[in-house]
């Protein structure tokens, strides 16, 4: 059977967007105890909505397959449920959502095996503006019907890039990224990092570092094909090629630039945590 990807992701992108607006409403209220989900969060009431609304369509679909979500981890669905890997995480940017910061996505990845370097189609649909980033592997990346590519900005000083700080380890982490701050003028992190990886791909910002060893290949299948297939390059702060299991547990650290002449730069600026 020939799966329309392209067509199913963007019914999930509809689905989500009705399945947690009614969710916009209670966020101030106290929330219920729901457990903590796979990749290691306590999982929210929209979280699981959204899960529910992308697993709901691809049932309709009648498609076979093995989930790996941030929230209820691994299960498979169907007879032929090895021949396709859905990689997924239904809110990025929960925090923000929980806050009423208009900046969360949700990002879903397809492969035929559990790897990152193997997707061959993805989405990461911005939640509040609209923006929807497709790939399919070997077809370029798209912003809606608009294709994509990155900055060629190679100057760090005219950079804008993304930097996540988010941890409990600062004094491990920080130190390694204060030398690239110094050479910047306007860093960012929005709060959301699949969509922000979007951004580096579609050319918006420069670059995107995140070195915690923190953040999950749930957040990251999708937008690394949108990135990869763009035009972008994203390695392990090493340099290394960057290609890990896909499981909610996995955790990585990178470095996403729009054009090899920014990575280099930050690459050397960057003090590897491995
Ligand atoms: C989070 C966001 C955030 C990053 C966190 C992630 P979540 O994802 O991507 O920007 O700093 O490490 O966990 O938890 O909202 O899916
Ligand atoms: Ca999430």
């Amino acid at each position: 059977m020939q799966i329309d990807w392209h067509q199913i992701l963007i019914e999930c992108k509809i689905n989500v967007k009705a399945s947690i607006k009614p969710f916009l409403k209670t966020i101030k209220d106290p929330q219920p105890n729901l457990g903590v989900g796979a990749g290691g969060d306590a999982m929210k009431p929209m979280d699981l909505a959204a899960e529910t609304a992308i697993l709901d369509t691809l049932k309709s679909h009648d498609v076979s397959f093995t989930l790996i979500s941030e929230e209820s981890g691994v299960k498979k669905f169907g007879e032929a449920a090895e021949e396709c890997i859905v990689t997924l995480d239904p809110i990025d940017g929960s925090t923000n959502f929980m806050h009423g910061l208009p900046f969360y996505c949700c990002s879903i990845a397809i492969s035929r095996h559990p790897m990152l370097a193997d997707a061959y189609a993805g989405m990461v649909a911005d939640l509040v503006h609209g923006a929807t980033y497709t790939a399919i592997k070997g077809k370029g990346a798209y912003r809606d019907d608009e294709k994509i590519k990155p900055s060629t900005t190679a100057v760090l000083q005219d950079a804008v890039i993304g930097l996540d700080l988010n941890t409990y380890k600062v004094k491990e982490v920080v130190p390694k990224l204060t030398s690239l701050i110094a050479e910047t003028k306007h860093i960012r992190h929005f709060g959301a990092n699949a969509l922000e990886l979007c951004f580096v791909a579609d050319g918006s910002t420069d670059a995107f570092v995140d070195i915690r060893g923190k953040l999950r290949t749930t957040d990251v299948a999708a937008a690394f094909l949108i990135l990869k297939e763009a035009g972008g390059i994203m390695t392990t702060p090493n340099n290394h090629v960057l290609n890990v299991e896909l499981d909610p547990k996995q955790t990585l650290s990178f470095v996403a630039s729009g054009n090899m002449q920014i990575h280099q730069k930050i690459l050397t600026l960057v003090k590897s945590l491995c």
